[in-house]
């Protein structure tokens, strides 16, 4: 269970005239939680698309177990699993039927099937809704389907864009304590999120990016010390190497003179 899972080389991507993504060279490890964070418009959702093949890269190349993402696709796509912030579903399919088909997609065995999907339905609370339209279910749930079709093929290597985003406090748990199940099996989860505490608590590494440039990376331990900042928090780390920090200053100083 060693070795690399995602290797990143000089991947770069630019819109137009703008480098949304500069040259990024990282690896993350097989049973790796990889957690990757910065804010809006740093290049997370434009590096995911690389990793999963859903957008050319301008420059460089992105191997998945060894296996290069736009050179061989297919054997590539077969490892990996994705789900997008937003999550593109068929309304007119159930549930079950949804799971049924991205099984399909993957020809995993029928009797395998069945009871991993009766194990995840379970472990996000669907079970009762599994025989309702897809077009029926609230945002949340519509989340958790996508995140259940995206396991229920076992995938080496997962991708998850802000999976959190709309899922109540029991269905961010459980996908927290599933994510580090499956990774301490040996699957591979590289995850964008902007909620800093769920990264600190479950990642075993994570990433910051800023303006399409990695501007650290490491375990928890390794930012705080890179930093001089034993007892700060991620968030600390992270607004502090975003610039976050200067605006709450601001934000203080506005509010500091308001009270006076
Ligand atoms: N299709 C596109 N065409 C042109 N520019 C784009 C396109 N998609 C993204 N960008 C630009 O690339 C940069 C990175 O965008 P990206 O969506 O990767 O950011 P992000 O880190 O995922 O942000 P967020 O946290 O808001 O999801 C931004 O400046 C964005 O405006
Ligand atoms: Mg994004």
């Amino acid at each position: 269970m060693s070795g690399s899972a995602i290797k990143i080389t000089n991947l770069a991507k630019t819109y137009g005239k703008h480098d949304a993504v500069k040259q990024l060279n990282f690896e993350v490890q097989k049973g790796e939680l990889f957690g990757f964070l910065g804010p809006n418009g740093a290049g997370k959702t434009t590096t995911i698309k690389m990793l999963t093949g859903l957008l050319e890269p301008s420059s460089g190349s992105a191997e998945i177990n060894g296996i290069n993402i736009w050179q061989h696709p297919i054997d590539a796509k077969k490892k990996i699993a994705y789900v997008p912030d937003q999550p593109n579903l068929y309304p007119k399919l159930t549930g079950w039927d949804y799971l049924e088909f991205v099984a399909s997609v993957f020809q995993l065995p029928k009797d395998r099937f069945q009871a991993k999907a009766e194990e995840l339905l379970s472990i996000f609370n669907l079970s009762n809704q599994a025989s309702d339209l897809i077009e029926s279910y609230s945002h949340g749930m519509k989340q958790k389907i996508a995140i259940c079709g995206a396991l229920v093929h076992e995938p080496a290597v997962l991708f998850l864009d802000e999976p959190t985003v709309g899922l109540d406090p029991k269905s961010a748990r459980s996908l927290k304590n599933l994510l580090r199940k499956l990774c301490d099996e040996g699957m591979t989860a590289f995850i964008s999120t902007h909620i800093l505490e769920i990264a600190e608590q479950m990642c075993d590494r994570v990433g910051i990016i800023l303006d399409g440039n990695i501007i650290a990376l490491g375990t928890m331990e390794e930012l705080k010390s890179a930093e001089g900042k034993a007892d700060q928090s991620l968030e600390d780390i992270f607004l502090e190497l975003t610039g976050g920090e200067d605006e709450q200053a601001l934000i203080n100083e506005i509010t500091d003179d308001g009270d006076k």
